[in-house]
């Protein structure tokens, strides 16, 4: 459904766990302990998701955390992607349990997934993550890509005097393989750790001149390489406002409908059902803001760590 400054918000993005085996710098501090305790059971998360289709929801993107710990994570894609008016489903993950549920995951209907790649040189990646493997990460992609989903992305968060370096590398993966590399500028949100300097996503651009601009996908501004296979997507919610064509909604792992990711506004969808659901979620898109206020330098008026927001 249109929201109050006519945009279609058609998405959802659902978080399962604020759980992760990762820990990673730009997400969440070392020392959280997340727990399982507060999050929606597998029946409250497809009643959500229903309520949000009458609403106009089409994708869902089960995120978390990492949505993989959960142990029912197979049954909730396999209920979502069963909802009439969900035209698509697609999960956002670390990667590390791929080989055992990448197959699992596409039978359920799960069209699309996003995975975290930071970095390709393995002390880097240890040091973003600070817990994963790089060899279990492209374990991971390796199990994505045989599965053979309609689409892989690779996230690569740009840190300065971290991965910056390696810009060049990453969108190689572009050329060997039919995958999607997308440089994102990191958002201040939460309790972070120090992020190093800011590295705007144009700066991918001046990594490899070569490549050529083809057009637009939702926040994403797509990219290929004269011979690439997959595209290069560079995301600068900091740098460049894309507020005007948002097209989501949030749902936190503890059931808080968020209208904007860096608005402290909540909306608690726990206990809610059937039309009562509907209509706060109906709400919910109708309390959108404008735009947020990340471009003039201030930080996220959220309150939550992304692992709690699910990205
Ligand atoms: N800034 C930008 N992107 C982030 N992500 C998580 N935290 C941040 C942040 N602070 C992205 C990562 C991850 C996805 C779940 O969300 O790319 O892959
Ligand atoms: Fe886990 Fe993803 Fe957060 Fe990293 S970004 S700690 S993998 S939820």
């Amino acid at each position: 459904m249109k929201d109050n400054y006519g945009r279609d918000i058609y998405y959802l993005r659902l978080s399962v766990t604020e759980k992760c085996n990762y820990r990673c710098v730009y997400c969440m501090p070392e020392d959280s302990i997340p727990t399982d305790d507060i999050s929606l059971s597998a029946e409250e998360l497809v009643e959500i998701a229903r309520a949000a289709s009458v609403c106009g929801i089409r994708k869902v993107r089960v995120t978390g955390g990492e949505p993989l710990l959960r142990p029912d994570i197979i049954d909730i894609c396999r209920e979502i992607a069963a909802i009439p008016g969900i035209t698509e489903l697609c999960v956002t993950t670390n990667g590390v349990l791929l080989p055992k549920y990448a197959e699992p995951l596409k039978q359920a209907g799960v069209k699309r997934l996003n995975m975290s790649l930071d970095s390709l040189d393995p002390e880097t990646y240890r040091k973003i993550t600070r817990r994963g493997s790089l060899e279990e990460a492209l374990r991971g992609v390796n199990a994505a890509i045989e599965t053979g989903f309609d689409a892989i992305k690779l996230n690569a968060v740009l840190l300065g005097g971290v991965n910056d370096g390696e810009i060049r590398e990453l969108l190689e993966m572009t050329r060997a393989h039919n995958v999607n590399v997308r440089f994102i500028e990191v958002m201040p949100i939460g309790d972070q750790a120090d992020l190093g300097e800011f590295i705007p996503a144009a700066r991918v651009l001046e990594a490899a001149p070569e490549l050529r601009d083809i057009g637009a996908d939702g926040v994403a501004r797509l990219y290929k390489l004269p011979d690439g296979r997959g595209t290069v997507g560079l995301i600068s919610p900091v740098s460049s406002h894309f507020c005007p064509t948002c097209n989501r909604i949030r749902v936190t792992s503890d059931g808080k409908l968020k209208p904007c990711l860096h608005s402290a506004d909540e909306i608690d969808l726990r206990g809610l059902r059937g039309a009562e659901l509907e209509n706060a979620i109906c709400a919910g898109i109708l309390q959108k803001p404008q735009k947020h206020k990340l471009d003039s330098g201030e930080k996220s008026a959220s309150q939550k760590n992304m692992n709690e927001i699910g990205g």
